[in-house]
C-alpha cells in the first residue's frame, strides 16, 4: 500500500545521503524517491555541517533543492560530479533502467554520464526481470511527426504526453515533447536505445544502458534496502 511504498521510498533516499561525504559535487535526480535523498542531506547539512553541492536535473530537483538548503551549480562549473542520486521507473537484473516518467530523463542523462558512480534509489515495484514500461522520448516539436513515424517502425505506437493541469503537449523544462512508446518486453535494451538515438530529433531516450559499470541500485524495503 501507499505507506509501504513511501516507507520504502525513504529508506532507500536516506541510505543514499548517508552514503555522500562532505566536499563532494552530486548530481540531484527528479522524482519522489530523490526527494527523500535530499530532505536527509537537508539535515546532515543543518545539523552536521555536512559541505556539499549540487547540480539539479529539473526545475524540480532545483525548487526542493533550494528548500533543503542545498547549494546549486551546474555542468558548466562541474562537468564531472562525484557521484549523482536520482529514481528510475524500472531496471532489470542487469542494472538497465528505464527512465523519465518525470520528463526529466535528457538531463539526468547528462548527469549520468558525468557522474563517476550513480546511486539509483527505488522501492521494490520498479524492480522487474525484462523492462517492459513505455520508454519516454523527448523529442524536438519540429520533428515530432517523423520522429513518431521512426518510432513506429521500431515497433512502439506513440503518444504524445499531454498535461494533467494543462491542456495539449507537456512542455519539458528544455521546451521539447515527449513520445511515450510501449515496446512491450524489451529483449535487447542496448540495441533498442542505440536506434532511437539515431533517429534525428528524438533528442533522448528514457533507456540507460550504457552506465552499468557505475550504477548500484538500492531497493529501499519496509524496513531497511538491499543494494543491487
Ligand atoms: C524522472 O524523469 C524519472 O526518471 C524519475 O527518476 C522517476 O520517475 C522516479 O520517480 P519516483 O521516485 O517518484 O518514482
Amino acid at each position: 500500500d501507499k505507506a509501504q511504498q513511501a516507507a520504502s521510498k525513504r529508506n532507500a533516499g536516506y541510505h543514499a545521503a548517508e552514503m555522500i561525504k562532505d566536499g563532494m559535487v552530486i548530481g540531484l535526480g527528479t522524482g519522489s524517491t530523490v526527494f527523500f535523498a535530499m530532505e536527509r542531506l537537508g539535515e546532515r547539512i543543518a545539523e552536521d555541517g555536512l559541505s556539499i553541492t549540487g547540480v539539479p536535473t529539473s526545475y524540480q530537483a532545483a525548487i526542493r533543492a533550494r528548500r533543503y538548503g542545498i547549494p546549486l551549480s551546474s555542468l558548466d562549473e562541474h562537468p564531472k560530479l562525484d557521484t549523482a542520486i536520482d529514481g528510475a521507473d524500472q531496471a532489470d537484473p542487469d542494472l538497465r533502467l528505464i527512465k523519465g516518467r518525470g520528463a526529466a530523463l535528457l538531463r539526468e542523462k547528462c548527469v549520468c554520464d558525468a557522474a563517476r558512480e550513480v546511486l539509483i534509489v527505488v522501492d521494490p515495484t520498479k524492480m522487474v526481470e525484462t523492462l517492459n514500461a513505455p520508454v519516454p522520448v523527448e523529442v524536438l516539436p519540429f520533428a515530432s511527426a517523423p520522429v513518431s513515424r521512426r518510432l513506429a517502425a521500431l515497433g512502439a505506437s506513440p503518444v504524445l504526453r499531454e498535461g494533467v493541469k494543462k491542456d495539449g503537449p507537456v512542455v519539458t523544462d528544455n521546451g521539447n515533447f515527449i513520445l511515450d512508446c510501449d515496446f512491450g518486453a524489451i529483449m535487447d535494451p542496448e540495441s533498442l536505445e542505440t536506434a532511437i538515438a539515431a533517429i534525428p530529433g528524438a533528442l533522448e531516450c528514457g533507456l540507460f544502458t550504457a552506465y552499468r559499470e557505475k550504477i548500484t541500485v538500492i531497493v529501499g524495503e519496509e524496513k531497511g534496502c538491499r543494494v543491487v
